[in-house]
């Protein structure tokens, strides 16, 4: 999940490839590199870093006046953040260069035939497997047609990918294809581009194209052409930009936040892809721990902070309830001092957006002392905690700009049920039959996540008249809990509003004392299909707290009509499993505080007093 341009125009390739890199530079990365086809010859210079490091490798060692490159940015998915793994992959003897979005499930298959085809590869990355495999299938072809070469390879490609290919001896095109992953044309005079977003050539011109699914792009300097994977013709959807640069790098959107939230279905998406091996089992990233430690774990404790902690609160109910572990979670801050049992058959899962929490990494260094092996959740690929962990499984949600964490969120929890079921599915246990229903349930959230996205308008409109209330309250039970502490979080966080996320049972217990006239009080309300009486339970909670005068806010399941009678408001999100509802039930909520913030004119993206990554203790 990285950035990539290219393109093919009057300006000199280079000079455009590296102002379009740079303006997506704003999204964070690990490495860098560029191609151009010049003199009969594909050249290329990558390096591990920010592009201050490309271009100072470009100023010592330069590259050719050329009319045709590509250029990228990498945010690493397969294989670590080094000059190796950087893109441009550059193959066949120095001929076709390629760049590389997202993942490619069948990596491992194609590069064992590959191999026993007699080819070396030098990096880890599922990259340079797609680009051995387009010019193995472009030399096999005829060797004439990079085109049909590119369709051919997308057909045994699985995942999510957008590519872009340049090779010696086609010097004024650029051939690119999308799946599951964005592809934009950018339409100029004399030249065109191609960006992963259109903030990569919004310099240049504001006619652009959006590919479609399962695409295939080949551009010239004045010519385009699109198919589909199999050569048959087909189109994109033109547009005008319209936004300027500054609004094109969020996508469109006014914040980061809000693109983030958008982003959503993508994250989770990605965070799914590619986990199932040869023999359909799901895997970790990274395995330094013997896999029959994992077996006779006895304890897992989860550690984190803020945002990721809840996150981990939700996977304790998944792990609990899928491998009959018992399951703690536990601020990384209050692990660390309080003298926690800890042995050799404890496993810790960190669970980290950026990896470098300093209380997170603390936690994991002080139970590694005591002999636990530590499994790393965590979005930033090389970053500290995942390097020290055992093992990792990371989130590919993109890197989040925006400090409240929204897509991530969702990516650790998805992250946190795969780490379930391959506990269980290493266990053996008698849940073991259901993984795959579970994975197929999974797989259909990215969906259902979009329909609440596409209901935003209704949160929003909420948003907006309840921007003056000084307190709002969230309850949920069971996984919902959770729920309710992070959108407490997120109001506190970027609309500095007095907000408190209850279990719904302790409110007799308690804060029921808080309820009073007009008090907006939120409730996450679980699947009516789901186990238990836990479902009327919370329907006499909503009852209670509007018995006491609260205006109610309630999140329910499509059709649950039980709360209708007692909701002022509610936001439906679609049926899913009790344990999945997490990943519908939080959006509601994120775009609630993010539109109310708006409203109030806080800067969303930057909130006072915080930042992004907390590297002191
Ligand atoms: C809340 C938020 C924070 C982080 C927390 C942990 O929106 O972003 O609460 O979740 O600081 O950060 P990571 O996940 O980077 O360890």
């Amino acid at each position: 999940i990285a950035d990539l341009v290219g393109g093919s125009q009057e300006h000199g390739a280079l000079e455009v490839i590296l102002e379009g890199l740079r303006r997506l530079e704003y999204r964070g990365y690990d490495s860098a590199g560029v191609a151009v086809v010049a003199d009969g010859a594909v050249e290329y210079r990558k390096k591990a870093g920010k592009l201050a490091n490309l271009i100072t490798e470009l100023q010592e060692s330069p590259l050719p006046i050329a009319r045709t490159g590509i250029g990228h940015t990498r945010w690493a998915t397969h294989g670590g953040p080094t000059d190796v793994n950087a893109h441009p992959h550059v193959v066949d003897g120095g001929r076709l260069a390629m760049i590389h979005n997202g993942i490619i499930e069948n990596f491992a298959e194609i590069k064992r035939e590959l191999v026993e085809k007699g080819y070396e590869f030098r990096s880890e990355t599922d990259t340079e497997v797609a680009a051995v495999l387009l010019a193995d299938t472009y030399n096999d072809l005829d060797g004439q047609d990079l085109t049909a070469a590119m369709q051919a390879t997308c057909r045994r490609l699985e995942g999510a990918f957008t590519l872009l290919a340049v090779h010696v001896d086609h010097p004024g095109h650029v051939v690119a294809a999308r799946r599951n992953s964005p592809l934009v044309l950018g339409l100029g005079e004399g030249e065109n581009f191609l960006g992963s977003d259109v903030s990569g050539f919004i310099d240049y011109t504001r006619s652009a194209v959006e590919l479609g699914q399962d695409q295939v792009v080949s551009i010239t300097a004045d010519d385009y052409e699109i198919t589909d994977f199999h050569g048959n013709p087909a189109e994109g959807k033109p547009f005008e930009v319209l936004w300027d640069a500054a609004a094109a790098e969020k996508g469109g959107f006014p914040s980061f936040m809000e693109k983030e939230i958008h982003d959503q279905p993508m994250a989770v998406e990605q965070t799914l892809l590619g986990r199932l091996d040869e023999k359909g089992n799901l895997t970790l990233d990274e395995l330094k721990i013997d896999e029959s430690l994992l077996r006779s774990v006895d304890k897992i404790i989860v550690i984190a902070c803020g945002t990721a902690s809840y996150a981990g609160q939700v996977a304790r109910y998944a792990i609990e309830h899928w491998c009959r572990i018992p399951t703690e979670v536990e601020l990384a801050h209050e692990f660390r001092y309080r003298d926690p049992i800890v042995d050799e058959r404890t496993l810790v899962v960190a669970i980290s957006q950026s990896g470098e929490t300093m209380d997170t990494l603390m936690a994991v260094r002080h139970a590694q002392e005591q002999g636990a092996k530590v499994v790393a959740i965590c979005n930033t690929n090389g970053s500290t905690i995942p390097r020290e962990a055992d093992a990792v499984l990371y989130t590919h949600a993109g890197p989040e700009i925006a400090v409240a964490s929204t897509k991530a969120f969702l990516a650790q929890i998805t992250a946190a049920y795969l780490l379930g079921l391959y506990l269980a599915q290493l266990r053996g246990n008698k849940f073991k039959d259901e993984i795959g229903t579970i994975l197929a349930e999974l797989e259909a959230m990215p969906a259902k996540i979009q329909t609440v996205i596409d209901n935003e308008d209704q949160v929003k409109e909420l948003a907006r008249a309840m921007k003056d209330e000084g307190s709002v309250l969230f309850l949920g039970r069971h996984v919902g809990y959770p729920v309710a502490l992070e959108g407490a979080l997120k109001l506190k966080e970027i609309a500095y509003i007095h907000a408190e996320g209850f279990a719904a049972g302790e409110l007799k217990h308690g804060p029921i004392a808080l309820i009073d006239e007009g008090q907006p009080v939120f409730v996450i309300v679980p699947s009516p299909r789901g186990r238990d009486s836990l479902h009327a339970k919370v329907v006499s909670n909503i009852q209670e707290v509007r018995a006491r005068g609260a205006v109610t806010i309630v999140i329910a399941e499509e059709g649950d009509e039980s709360v209708s009678d007692y909701a002022n408001h509610v936001f439906r999100v679609p049926a899913a499993p009790a344990l999945l509802q997490p990943l519908l039930a939080t959006v509601p909520l994120q775009i609630f505080a993010c539109e109310l913030a708006g409203a109030k004119g806080y800067d969303v993206d930057q909130p006072r007093n915080l930042a992004k990554s907390v590297t002191v203790e």
